[in-house]
């Protein structure tokens, strides 16, 4: 087997990512040669990763002299031929499969017969570029992020010829590199940009189906469900350039699956050449790199609380508890009755249905009657969002929105929605990943850790899912079903079965 201690590792492409993977090997102690076929992107990277290594020894991360040592590894080349005593060579050149195959046909033509050839690739098939080789068992996918020594995490992909010797040695030097090393199958978005579609593609439906603005979808996302960032916000920050074509790819590839379904909202912006941050505007603008938030597209107001009643549905009996209580402690007089009063104002609290649906099967009076989502608890400080029916009555929304914001916590009012905001994405979040444990691209342990070291994401989708509950996730798709007749919110059979049987979904078959 090859050597993990003493490899000596080639990188073909000096950009982005061939110096993000040059700096962690130097670091980690591999002597690296760092090939380019142009000079200039050479001697940039080589001052590029100076430049860090430097900073990073100034902010008392790394000993001065660790950094000389590490710097005196790597070797700058600029032909294949000298990369003959590499016992890795990483590709990190142009995305195209043509100029990838003719590479790794060029390197088996000089590398040693032990040797282990991976692609950095983020969207072609391994086996496709293994295809060209004449021993595609050695081939693999070792796929970074950006910036390679920040992002602590690598996908290892299998592809259909690559031999178990091969993936062992890779999970071996991933870890010399201080990176989790993730294994999964070559399949579309391998894990990470397989499991990142959900938060992007319902974030964009949301808005075009006239939920909410954008600013509202990102203030959930981040205020109610915790995570860093909005889906709009992530759009600018990675530029429509990039994101909507892997949108059109991933759906493509999984031979139109509508739970990928893209937008036409980013297709008409690319179009329109508003990518984000790089084009100075995207979904917001910017000022010198700075956010300029745009005002609130809400009409709705907090108004005065009439010395009124607040009758809550039980039909969801744990949801409607939380919110009876949560009114409870700010001195809000409750109706127990089992029917509102003609004085009461209404509060739903729908799991995947939307308001509309739940004034009708429980024959409530739409005009007095708000949903709340409890999907994520009803704690201080974690924003609230409310939704009315189309008929409920302008000053029962604020009188509602002031009665949810007494403790100070912000409320979102939005349009009525088929789980509301965070339901809908949680719910295809947590199916997404429920689905890519059923097809066996990963296992349920590396899902979870590759989305949340990949994506930054605070839980991983499957722990999430648990922390929340799989028979709720599962209730709130069969909500969204209803509610859509969209095929994109069946609940995939991993999720199924495990709620139906009160199995984790981290539970493995
Ligand atoms: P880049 O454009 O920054 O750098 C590519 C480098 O490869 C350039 O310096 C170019 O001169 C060199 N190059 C092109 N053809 C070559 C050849 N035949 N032989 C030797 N050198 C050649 O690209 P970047 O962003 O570093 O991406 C590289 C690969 O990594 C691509 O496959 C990309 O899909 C993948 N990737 C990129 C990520 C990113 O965020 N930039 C994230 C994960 C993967």
């Amino acid at each position: 087997m090859t050597p993990v201690e003493n490899s000596t590792i080639g990188i073909v492409g000096a950009g982005a990512m061939g110096q993000g993977i040059a700096q962690i090997a130097a670091v980690a102690g591999y002597a690296v040669r760092l090939m380019d076929i142009d000079a200039a992107a050479r001697t940039r990277a080589v001052e590029n990763i100076s430049a860090i290594l430097n900073k990073l020894s100034s902010k008392g991360k790394l000993e001065a002299a660790d950094v000389t040592t590490a710097l005196g590894r790597i070797q700058t080349v600029g032909a294949v031929s000298e990369l003959s005593e590499c016992n890795l060579v990483v590709e990190a050149i142009v995305e195209r499969l043509d100029v990838k195959r003719s590479l790794f046909a060029q390197l088996e033509d000089v590398v040693r017969e032990d040797a282990v050839l991976v692609s950095n690739t983020s969207s072609l098939s391994i086996t496709a570029i293994a295809a060209g080789c004449r021993r595609p068992d050695r081939v693999a996918g070792f796929h970074f992020f950006n910036p390679v020594p920040l992002m602590k995490v690598v996908e290892i992909v299998r592809g259909l010829q690559s031999s178990n010797q091969t993936i062992e040695y890779l999970v071996a030097i991933a870890g010399r590199f201080g990176h989790k090393a993730v294994e999964c199958r070559d399949m579309p978005g391998f894990i990470v940009n397989h499991a990142g579609r959900a938060l992007n593609t319902e974030g964009l439906r949301i808005v075009q189906e006239g939920v909410t603005d954008e600013k509202t979808v990102d203030e959930i996302v981040r205020e109610q469900m915790g995570f860093r960032m909005g889906p709009f916000e992530l759009l600018d920050l990675t530029g429509l350039d990039v994101s909507h074509p892997v949108m059109e790819s991933i759906y493509r590839q999984f031979y139109d699956e509508p739970r990928f379904r893209p937008s036409p909202i980013t297709a008409i912006r690319l179009a329109g050449g508003v990518l984000g941050r790089k084009s100075g505007s995207g979904f917001y603008g910017y000022d010198n790199g700075a956010k300029i938030l745009p005002p609130s597209q809400s009409p709705l107001e907090s108004a005065p609380v009439a010395n009124q009643p607040v009758w809550v549905s039980s039909r969801h009996a744990d949801e409607g508890r939380l919110v009876r209580d949560l009114l409870q402690s700010f001195g809000v007089e409750i109706e127990d009755g089992t029917t509102p009063t003609e004085r009461a104002l209404i509060v739903v609290t729908p799991l995947g249905e939307d308001a509309t649906s739940c004034a009708v099967s429980e024959k409530l009076d739409a005009t007095r009657l708000i949903a709340i989502d409890t999907l994520l608890g009803l704690d201080r400080g974690v924003r609230r969002v409310i939704m009315p029916t189309p008929a409920t009555q302008e000053e029962v929304v604020g009188r509602v929105k002031t009665l949810f914001s007494m403790d100070g916590t912000p409320v979102s009012i939005i349009r009525d929605s088929g789980g509301f905001v965070a339901q809908r994405i949680v719910a295809s979040i947590v199916n997404t990943a429920c689905e890519i444990a059923q097809q066996r691209i990963a296992s349920p342990e590396h899902i979870d850790e590759a989305v949340r070291l990949g994506l930054g994401y605070p839980l991983g989708p499957l722990a999430f899912g648990g922390r929340i509950g799989a028979q709720r996730i599962l209730t709130v798709l069969k909500g969204l079903l209803a509610v859509y007749a969209d095929p994109r919110y069946r609940p995939g059979v991993w999720l199924s079965r495990r709620a139906s049987l009160g199995l984790p979904l981290t539970m493995i078959d």
